[in-house]
């Protein structure tokens, strides 16, 4: 505690840590190592599709002899992540007086994660969260920010905390069943991670992408991504947007038809060109970068009818954003992102949108069956 002008300060710090269970076993073995035999009661929320496929094989892995739990079901749509559905969860929590000695285990992908983990943080300012990550994008990034996040009635994750579970059980085989149009948004994820370290997990996901599942290649890519998320966490919590000023609004423009994923490939495509344009990487490493993309088919595309301005209308409620400047992530090349005296370029709205301009008047990749193109489970 100290005092100025007879003001009273302190400093609050609160110490977190989550154990990421990386698990090869079929059968699931290792959740229970997660450690839920600790707790009075378990209550799960389950993504419906998951549970129909796994139920079993979880509760037997869980809960232990004698042990009371609860399942809530839920659709795995975007309304089950809104500030409409988060009474649902409160009151299955409130209705069997769930408390601290009870532990909540979220099970599924990036919906089910931020569902629960934003509803646990605040019911009863936080209860023991426990997740069990069904997707890539739940496994290597959902869990690994502590960015909990609920849409409000009109924008896509508005409202958010930051909470942090105690155990991200992470199956490579669970990822099997997982539709591939779903992996390839984590996938791209993880070369955008890649990009911004060492640039280690890139074969990686060339080679998975190229080929049969392949469980080995996985859980390189799983391990990898978890420690690249970390070690960009640590830069900033806004340092792992590459990409994201651009593929945000491309998301929005679409209509979020377009998935995360594919849309900040597209947008990490446009902040190398602009870099290059800027002085700040050599066109040869953006080529490098670019034929790594293409090779492991992720999206590089945009709509044949892509209109820079509207794009820019949505850059422009960027959270990095101010009114005046947008702040863009950069790389210049393969594990050097741009740091400055912040890690974000300062860029001039208007400069932007003339790039957009001379961008989209040559660049040759547009499709114009753009989002049933990318609704497709591989890209060509
Ligand atoms: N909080 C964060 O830091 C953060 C980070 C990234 C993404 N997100 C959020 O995550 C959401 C997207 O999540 P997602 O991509 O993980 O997918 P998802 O939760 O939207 O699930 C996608 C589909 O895959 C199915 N599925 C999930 N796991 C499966 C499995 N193992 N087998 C079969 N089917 C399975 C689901 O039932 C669903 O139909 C978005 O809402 C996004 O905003 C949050």
């Amino acid at each position: 505690m100290s005092q100025r002008n007879n003001d009273i300060e302190t400093t609050y710090t609160h110490t977190y840590s989550s154990r990421f269970i990386i698990d090869r076993d079929p059968e699931f073995g290792r959740m229970k190592e997660m450690g839920l035999e600790n707790y009075d009661r378990l209550f799960f929320v389950m993504d419906e599709n998951v549970e129909r496929i796994y139920r079993d094989k979880i509760l037997a892995n869980t809960v232990s002899i004698n042990q009371e739990f609860h399942i809530l079901s839920v659709k795995p749509e975007e309304h089950s992540k809104s500030i409409d559905f988060y009474p649902v969860l409160v009151s299955f929590l409130e209705e069997k007086n769930a408390g601290r000695y009870d532990a909540v285990i979220a099970v599924g992908g990036g919906i089910i994660i931020d569902l629960v983990s934003f509803t646990v943080s605040t019911y009863m300012r936080g209860l023991p969260l426990f997740i069990i990550a069904t997707t890539l994008i739940g496994q290597t990034d959902a869990t690994t920010a502590g960015k909990t996040c609920l849409n409000s009635r009109n924008a896509k994750n508005l409202l958010g905390t930051f909470y942090y579970p105690i155990v991200v059980y992470n199956s490579i085989e669970i990822l099997r069943t997982c539709p591939k149009r779903i992996t390839r948004q984590g996938l791209s994820e993880a070369f955008k991670y890649s990009l911004l370290t060492d640039g280690k997990a890139l074969q990686d996901i060339i080679d998975f992408c190229t080929h049969e599942f392949d469980s080995d290649v996985m859980e390189r890519i799983v391990r990898k991504t978890i420690e690249s998320r970390i070690a960009v966490r640590k830069v900033d919590p806004l340092a792992s947007n590459l990409g994201h000023t651009f593929g945000h609004a491309l998301e929005k423009y679409s209509g979020y038809t377009v998935l995360h994923g594919d849309a900040i490939l597209t947008g990490t495509v446009m902040a190398m060109t602009y870099a290059v344009e800027k002085g700040l990487m050599k066109e040869e490493e953006k080529e490098r970068i670019f034929a790594m993309m293409k090779e492991a088919g992720l999206n590089i595309y945009i709509p044949e009818d892509f209109q820079p301005e509207r794009l820019v209308e949505y850059m422009r409620k960027d959270k990095k954003s101010s009114s005046k400047k947008l702040h863009l992530v950069m790389i210049q090349g393969i594990g050097k992102p741009y740091r400055g005296l912040t890690p974000f370029l300062e860029a001039d709205y208007d400069d932007v949108e003339d790039f957009l301009k001379r961008y989209t008047a040559s660049y040759p990749y547009k499709k114009s069956d753009y989002a049933e193109y990318l609704n497709k489970e591989s890209l060509d």
